[in-house]
């Protein structure tokens, strides 16, 4: 492999250094940024800065280029498209791009009979449409979802968001009827059972108090749930755990919707990360790797819940047509191979975070499955307190030394690279991550 990452400059070097001032002055302050990367170009894993520094990305843009960034075939088919048709509105006319992706996406859909789908821009849309759509179906004004959840920041996906406290500060009062409930976050259980002697005892809490103490289940619209967690820390339930709480959706006639806006396209091993927990969800919203770095929000429903009429519902730009040709490629190539790769690569990574883990007694937990891996930072493996500022130290160290990372949960690293990745990426990521966190712990 090539003699990379190469870090010529200090970081920032001086075109970032300028950059960055210059986004200081014009760019909204609301972006949260670990580090100050400026970005050129990229193909694969490979990043390059404007000061030529090349660095190796272990966050795919935030878990969005499924296909590395600038895959021949996705660069391929926008252009071909682009020469076409930039733009028409599905809202308001038809084109083919928009049509055979969504035949594509209610083909993938796991679950019997017909489905349909909606398109939109980004995973919040992708949300809001599902909020919206589960509204018009059952008529129905309760929601339950997860504390740690994060499905996006508009106000109906930021109602639903129960991830960090910065994200609603001043934006009260959001959407009513919602319900946030514990995850099964078995490390750290809020109930402090312990997995697998708890029985679930998470679920059962949901039938058992919920429902005969506060929430009429039967005006419960939706239960909305991360397959896995994704911001809240890329945390794995138990496999029955989604089974379960179905089997209480399905006794009440709730609508069980999976956001695979982070968890799904592959990223796992499996199209959907909700197929690992043998649960077909009546809703799926999607979005991030769905076209490897265009913006495209979908969402997928069985067809008889879409029920809504003309009008009730829509975007200008949903469904942009260089956006589902991306899509096609993009799901394309995942079909091939990548999403094999990911199962693949996915263990290769695992089983080095886990023998780094004997060696590193600030990583508390690893887990994750496929692409969408997490190590978890204490302080004390006993007492399992976080580590929150050593997490962002290590972050920042791998910056320094040429490997991008990202936070995700209060004390946690996320690797969700590129599901073209292969294993002399992993390794190379695996030797820098070992040498940053024994270099911190010193
Ligand atoms: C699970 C999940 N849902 C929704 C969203 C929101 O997506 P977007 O930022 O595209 O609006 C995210 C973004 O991180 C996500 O991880």
């Amino acid at each position: 492999m090539k003699k990379w990452p190469l870090i010529h400059t200090p970081l920032p070097g001086p075109k970032a250094r300028k950059l960055i001032n210059q986004d200081r002055t014009y760019v909204s302050p609301s972006y949260t940024r670990y580090y100050p990367l400026v970005v050129e170009k990229a193909k694969g894993l490979w990043v390059h800065d404007v000061d030529g520094n090349i660095f190796l990305d272990f966050t795919a843009g935030i878990a969005v280029c499924a296909t590395g960034h600038c895959h021949p075939r996705v660069i391929k088919a926008i252009k071909k498209q682009a020469d076409l048709l930039l733009h028409m509105s599905g809202t308001d006319f038809y084109y083919t791009p928009q049509i055979i992706l969504a035949k594509k996406l209610a083909n993938l859909m796991p679950g019997k009979g017909a489905k349909k789908v909606y398109f939109g821009n980004s995973g919040a849309e992708a949300v809001e449409a599902a909020f919206k759509l589960a509204r018009w179906h059952t008529k129905r004004e309760l929601n339950l979802a997860f504390y740690g959840a994060f499905h996006g920041r508009t106000m109906g996906a930021l109602s639903l968001t129960a991830s960090k406290t910065i994200q609603k500060k001043h934006y009260n009062p959001l959407v009513p009827g919602i319900t946030h409930i514990p995850y099964a976050y078995c490390y750290r259980c809020p109930y402090n059972l312990s997995y697998p002697e708890c029985e679930l005892g998470c679920v059962q809490w949901v039938e058992d108090n919920l429902f005969r103490t506060t929430i009429p289940p039967e005006e419960v619209a939706t239960i909305f749930v991360e397959p896995i967690q994704g911001e809240g820390g890329y945390i794995v339930p138990p496999p029955e755990f989604h089974r379960e709480l179905n089997k209480i959706a399905k006794k009440y006639g709730i609508l069980y919707v999976a956001d695979e806006v982070q968890s799904g396209m592959g990223r796992t091993g499996k199209m959907f990360a909700m197929e690992h927990f043998g649960v077909d969800p009546d809703i799926i919203a999607l979005a991030k790797g769905i076209a490897s770095g265009m913006p495209l929000g979908a969402l997928t429903a069985r067809a008889e819940i879409m029920d809504w009429e003309a009008g009730s519902h829509a975007s200008t730009f949903g469904g942009n047509p260089v956006s589902c040709m991306a899509a096609l490629a993009t799901i394309e190539l995942l079909e091939e191979g990548l999403m094999k790769n990911a199962a693949v690569q996915g263990k290769h990574l695992m089983d080095g975070l886990v023998k780094l883990q004997q060696s590193h007694e600030c990583m508390g937990d690893v887990r994750g499955k496929g692409l969408m891996v997490a190590v978890e930072f204490v302080k004390d493996r006993e007492t399992k307190e976080p580590a929150r500022t050593w997490r962002n130290d290590i972050i920042r160290h791998a910056f320094e030394k040429g490997l991008l990372l990202l936070g995700c949960g209060e004390n946690s690293i996320r690797f969700c690279p590129s599901l073209t990745v292969n294993t002399a990426e992993i390794d190379k990521c695996l030797s820098i991550f070992d040498d940053v966190v024994r270099e911190m712990a010193l």
